[in-house]
């Protein structure tokens, strides 16, 4: 009996989806802890491909209970669609419970997400996703959150826009917003959400404390990755939540000691979405393939991931932020085919060779990353992937394997799974 935390240690978007879902079959709960409906998480069963923004990767198995938990900034009018679609194609939501204390997105939050990038100087601008994310985490510990309880209650919710509406009205008249947004408009948009919801808002810390101690299995779906967490990412040009382990301690009111295990889900090679920098990127007919082959357009925005190769100064980052159990690496099918491989075991700084990721922006411009050669394998079908999963790891092909082990052996974590396609029967288990 575990808990277990699935953590994406990169710039988000590794595969926690699938891999979440791939875990769930042996879950009773799952849990999302952090971000919103700036996530974006795919899962491909039998061809059918489903993307979750705030429901958690469960959703497909409905026999288990998913959880939305306090640490989570919820857009309300998301949530009730990605429900209605969800139901709209055959899976039953009952077992859903949403925290008390999570703070909400407001309309404002997402007005003033674009008014903020679109005053920011090119080369500042962070490129968000424009979800009111940022906004609403400002809003949280600045203490002008709205929260989901005040939904359940018409006075507390009445009380509440009396005092914060004017103050974001004033703030958005300052970025020249001409949209007006009454609190007595708010008030019934946002009563008419907590009536739709109300069925699933509970105390989750309660809720997950408990299973936790009846010995339940729960996963805690981490959403972004490491380099976007707002202390320890490529800052500030991150997310605004914590991405790491620590996170799901503080986004779902469970103490440190209740995480038996932490997985990172590492992609084989590099990507990130929006501005800030990208030590690997590659601008050339490499980074085309990477593109191209591994489909790598935002599952939220639609925008072209920027990708490069593997960076282990990264994961090494993550590695030692969330206290990794073990990896898992995804989309290393996506390797099949080129004619070389490399992989970033360093950076050179000054004439120095460091493995440290360094907190300053202006620092990080002046390394160099120092790459190893690795060998590739021919590309393969589908078909062969499925195979080749089914027959496990000796299965794979002689360059693939060494390019796991070469993995493991610099980070000196176990990878206990290797993804070979976005689909479940497409993953090699190692354990
Ligand atoms: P997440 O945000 O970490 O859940 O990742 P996304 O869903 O945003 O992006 C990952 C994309 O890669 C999705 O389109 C997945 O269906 C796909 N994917 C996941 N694992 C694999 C894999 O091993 N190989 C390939 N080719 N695609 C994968
Ligand atoms: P998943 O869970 C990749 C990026 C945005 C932008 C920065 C800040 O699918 O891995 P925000 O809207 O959060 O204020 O934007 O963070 N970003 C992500 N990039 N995957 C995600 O989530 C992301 N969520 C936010 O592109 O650069
Ligand atoms: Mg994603």
């Amino acid at each position: 009996m575990t808990t277990m935390a699935i953590i994406g240690t990169q710039w988000g978007d590794e595969g926690k989806g699938k891999i979440t879902d791939f875990y769930a079959e042996d879950a009773d709960i799952i849990a999302r802890f952090q971000g919103g409906n700036n996530a974006g998480h795919t899962i491909v069963v039998e061809n059918e491909v489903y993307k979750f923004h705030l429901l958690p990767s469960g959703v497909l198995r409905p026999e288990k209970t998913i959880i939305i938990g306090n640490g989570v900034v919820i857009d309300p009018e998301v949530l009730l669609k990605e429900l209605e679609d969800i139901e709209k194609r055959g899976f039953k939501v009952d077992n859903l419970k949403i925290s008390d204390r999570a703070n909400l997105i407001m309309p404002y939050h997402k007005l003033l997400d674009g008014a903020q990038e679109q005053s920011m100087k090119n080369g500042h601008k962070i490129g968000t996703t424009k979800r009111g994310i940022g906004p609403t985490y400002c809003d949280k510990i600045g203490r002008y959150g709205i929260r989901m309880h005040d939904l359940m209650n018409e006075n507390d919710l009445k009380e509440r826009l009396e005092v914060i509406v004017p103050l974001r009205q004033k703030m958005m008249a300052a970025y020249g917003s001409e949209a007006i947004i009454s609190e007595e408009e708010l008030f019934k948009i946002y009563l008419g959400y907590g009536k739709k919801l109300s069925k699933y808002v509970a105390d989750t810390s309660i809720f997950i404390n408990d299973a936790i101690d009846e010995g339940k299995n729960v996963l805690l779906e981490g959403a972004q990755g490491a380099m976007l967490d707002v202390d320890h990412g490529t800052y500030p040009f991150t997310t605004s939540s914590h991405t790491v382990a620590g996170g799901a301690c503080i986004g779902l009111g469970i103490g440190p000691k209740k995480i038996d295990r932490v997985v990172g889900v590492v992609k084989a090679y590099t990507t990130r979405v929006g501005e800030g920098p990208l030590p690997t990127e590659l601008k050339d007919e490499i980074g085309e393939h990477l593109l191209k082959r591994g489909g790598e357009y935002g599952t939220t925005t639609g925008r072209a991931r920027r990708c490069g190769w593997l960076d282990l100064v990264v994961v090494k980052h993550a590695c030692r932020l969330n206290s990794l159990d073990a990896i898992v690496i995804t989309k290393i099918d996506v390797l099949g085919g080129l004619r070389g491989l490399k992989v970033c075991k360093a950076y050179e700084l000054e004439g120095d060779v460091t493995t440290n990721f360094p907190s300053s922006l202006k620092v990080l411009a002046k390394c160099k990353p120092i790459y190893d050669d690795l060998e590739a394998w021919d590309d393969f079908t589908k078909e062969e992937g499925v195979e080749m999963a089914k027959k496990g790891y000796n299965a794979l092909p002689k360059e693939m394997k060494d390019y796991v082990s070469y993995i493991e052996k610099n980070l000196r974590v176990p990878i206990e799974l290797v993804s070979l396609g976005p689909g479940r029967e497409e993953t090699v288990d190692l354990r």
